[in-house]
């Protein structure tokens, strides 16, 4: 039986493919106002310009790749029981070859029915206004906007409950509640918290590394490891 190992994932793991992070300097939310592109209130306000925000994001998307740091956490499962929990809306986990990955946030690669919430693929890069579901209504893009439900959150506090080993990448803890994760650990876990401007936590070994210069050589330690 495989030890379980739980990666935590945010924006900072994707900055070194080339998607834009939130709260960094030169962020998404210091080029956009959350209130006007990622709440319903924005949708039902203005649908085309929250549309437009992630039409721009896909098209990011399709011309970005995962960095050595999605590959190498994918190499864990050769001996581990994977887990990934991301609150990114990208696939570079998928393309890595992760099979096990809890999205808190939703994905940019997807729309979702406005009148029964069932999911379509979006196979190019736009989801526009007139684009709607087999019932007739429009389809939004399939993310938790601020204020939204997170449907994921009691799944992924399960697999954080039954980690070995809780790795966090790339996310300034600041939006809840998936930052509430870390809350449920276990004494007995081993944390490992890797970011180039990291929240310092008591009881949490913090590296003060960028995601493609730590990942690699944490998980080959890891493998190496008789863990
Ligand atoms: N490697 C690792 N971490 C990095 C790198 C890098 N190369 N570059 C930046 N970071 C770190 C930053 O230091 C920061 O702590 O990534 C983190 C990015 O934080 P945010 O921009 O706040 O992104 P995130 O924590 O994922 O935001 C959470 O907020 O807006 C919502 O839904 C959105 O899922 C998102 C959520």
């Amino acid at each position: 039986m495989f030890k379980k190992i739980v990666v935590f994932t945010g924006a900072g793991i994707s900055a070194e493919s080339g998607l834009g992070t939130f709260r960094d300097v030169g962020g998404l939310w210091k080029k956009y106002n959350i209130e006007d592109v990622a709440t319903p209130e924005a949708f039902n306000k203005n649908p085309s310009l929250v549309l437009d925000f992630y039409n721009q994001r896909r098209k990011q998307l399709l011309k970005s790749k995962p960095n050595v740091a999605h590959l190498s956490l994918a190499k864990l499962q050769k001996k581990f029981n994977l887990v990934v929990i991301t609150q990114n809306i990208d696939n570079l986990h998928e393309r890595s070859g992760v099979k096990n990955i809890i999205h808190l946030h939703g994905k940019l690669t997807e729309s979702r029915s406005t009148l029964d919430n069932k999911i379509y693929p979006i196979n190019n890069s736009e989801l526009n206004l007139g684009d709607l579901c087999s019932k007739g209504g429009q389809l939004r893009p399939n993310v938790v906007w601020f204020g939204e439900d997170v449907p994921n959150m009691n799944n992924a506090i399960d697999e954080v409950k039954s980690a070995s080993i809780f790795i966090i990448i790339g996310t300034s803890l600041n939006v809840y509640p998936a930052a509430n994760l870390i809350n449920y650990c276990l004494k007995s876990q081993r944390i490992i918290l890797i970011d180039p401007n990291p929240t310092r936590i008591n009881g949490v070994e913090i590296f003060a590394k960028k995601a493609t210069e730590f990942v690699p050589k944490l998980v080959d330690d890891l493998l190496s490891s008789n863990n």
